[in-house]
């Protein structure tokens, strides 16, 4: 009988996270200021990170140690189970061996807080006493409130206003953890303020809200901005994901041919398949593991965006990236995946994408949410919308494991539980979810209005 849940002991909890930029083959492109569009200088993001996450986000160095008193805090919820989806196998009638990662078990419901603690503590150790951020459906603003309630830190979080009235639950969840919430626009900033002035109604959107956030961090002293996906430090924090999946593959006896993960702005699915994908890079990996990101047809930014500079906001406040991007302005139709609604990715994602390192694929809403039930009455686990993607796909790689007869080893990151999302589920129960694919005309008008970067020394 094969073990259904592999248990990685506490004590080999990976007590440094690992840092993919240490084994590219291209450096990535630096990141641009968003005046000058010149190369960033790390001076440039003191107003709003402290030094340590600064250092993090442009380090070379392999492996990076985890202090102690964040390792103490996720201790608390880590190592997450491995799980072996064996019931699933049955009902699929598939030779494929399937595993999934939970990171449900966090008692925020997802991945989020594995950085949400760490850069609650880095900016503690730095002396700041508030944090400001934003979050859509609420995954990210529920676990950055509690990491700060956790090392004593006020949090101000601004939530997409359609999320803040359609979805309550995660906004008293917040509010439990002693945070702020605020709709999104808000007439606080003067980004939400200029935003309600062109359109009073606006239901706002991920680039709106980080807008507000970082306004509101650059105009305080006693205030840093923390972002929950994107960035390189954010998927150097989630890497403890795949070392513990690697460690547990180890105990398992096994080794996945492929790696599924949903993508938003890359934090969970980068954690998971960084480490593995690092191992194939130097040569070290036991298997030609493939690695696939899945997201939403509505918002298909790694499988139709551009890989060009953007800003990460709508008030173009941010940094430019390198990145898959939709176009800063790009308004997502309203999908029950809130997580996977951002027009970017993680420029670290797209380098690897772009690269052929990594495969993109987009499945409209319906079949997640059918791969949502399949995964629901085999597992017994309901998953978040977000995560159902990368089941679609797991599941559509045991379908072709089955027609081709292999035992293809299949690892799904399942990001979070869907415990707060029953509405979704609900309208998909009563038929009521619209397959909607992102209509060509509305993708170029966004992209037209991308910024252009001459060709410079940061063409990567
Ligand atoms: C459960 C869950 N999974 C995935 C995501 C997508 O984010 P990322 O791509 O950074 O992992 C989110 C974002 O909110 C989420 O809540």
């Amino acid at each position: 009988m094969p073990d259904r849940r592999i248990h990685l002991p506490g004590n080999n909890m990976p007590t440094a996270w690992y840092n993919i930029m240490a084994d590219m083959p291209i450096p990535p492109a630096p990141y641009l200021h968003p005046v000058t569009q010149e190369p960033l200088t790390p001076d440039a993001l003191t107003p709003i990170f402290p030094m340590s996450l600064i250092e993090q986000e442009v380090s070379t160095q392999r492996w990076i140690d985890i202090p102690g008193e964040v390792l103490d805090v996720l201790l608390q919820y880590r190592p997450s189970p491995l799980h072996r989806a064996v019931r699933l196998e049955k009902a699929l009638g598939t030779p494929a061996r399937i595993y999934y990662k939970y990171e449900g078990v966090s008692p925020a419901g997802s991945h989020k807080p594995n950085t949400a603690v760490a850069q609650a503590w880095y900016n503690k150790q730095a002396g700041i006493k508030r944090l400001s951020t934003e979050t859509g459906a609420g995954q990210w603003g529920c676990a950055l409130s509690m990491a700060c309630q956790w090392f004593g830190l006020e949090c101000m979080v601004y939530m997409v206003k359609v999320s803040f009235h359609q979805k309550p639950y995660r906004k008293t969840l917040m509010r439990m953890w002693g945070a702020n919430v605020i709709a999104s626009p808000s007439d606080t900033t003067q980004a939400g303020r200029d935003i309600l002035a062109q359109d009073p109604e606006s239901l706002g959107s991920l680039g709106i809200a980080i807008s507000e956030a970082v306004e509101d961090a650059a105009s305080r002293t006693d205030t840093n901005y923390a972002l929950g996906s994107v960035l390189n430090h954010v998927l150097l924090h989630q890497s403890v994901i795949g070392l513990e999946a690697q460690a547990q593959f180890a105990i398992a006896g096994d080794y996945p041919d492929v790696i599924c993960g949903c993508c938003g702005g890359g934090s969970n699915f980068a954690g998971l398949a960084f480490p593995f994908l690092g191992e194939k890079l130097r040569g070290e990996a036991k298997k030609a593991t493939r690695f696939v990101g899945v997201e939403p047809a509505a918002c298909p930014t790694l499988t139709r965006g551009e890989f060009r500079y953007d800003f990460g906001d709508v008030a173009k406040f941010t940094p430019l990236a390198k990145m898959y991007t939709l176009g800063h302005n790009f308004m997502p139709a309203g999908i029950h995946a809130g997580g996977l609604r951002y027009h970017g990715m993680a420029p670290l994602v797209s380098h690897f994408v772009r690269d052929g390192h990594i495969d993109a694929v987009a499945y409209t809403q319906n079949p997640v949410f059918e791969a949502a039930a399949l995964f629901t009455r085999a597992e017994g686990i309901l998953p978040a919308p977000e995560s159902s993607h990368a089941i679609r796909a797991g599941i559509d790689e045991a379908l072709k494991a089955k027609a081709e007869n292999k035992d293809t080893v299949i690892l799904i990151g399942l990001s979070g539980h869907g415990f707060l999302d029953l509405g979704a589920y609900e309208n998909y129960l009563e038929g009521k979810l619209e397959d909607f694919a992102l209509p060509d005309a509305s993708l170029r008008k966004a992209l037209d209005e991308l910024p252009v970067i001459p060709d410079a020394c940061v063409q990567a």
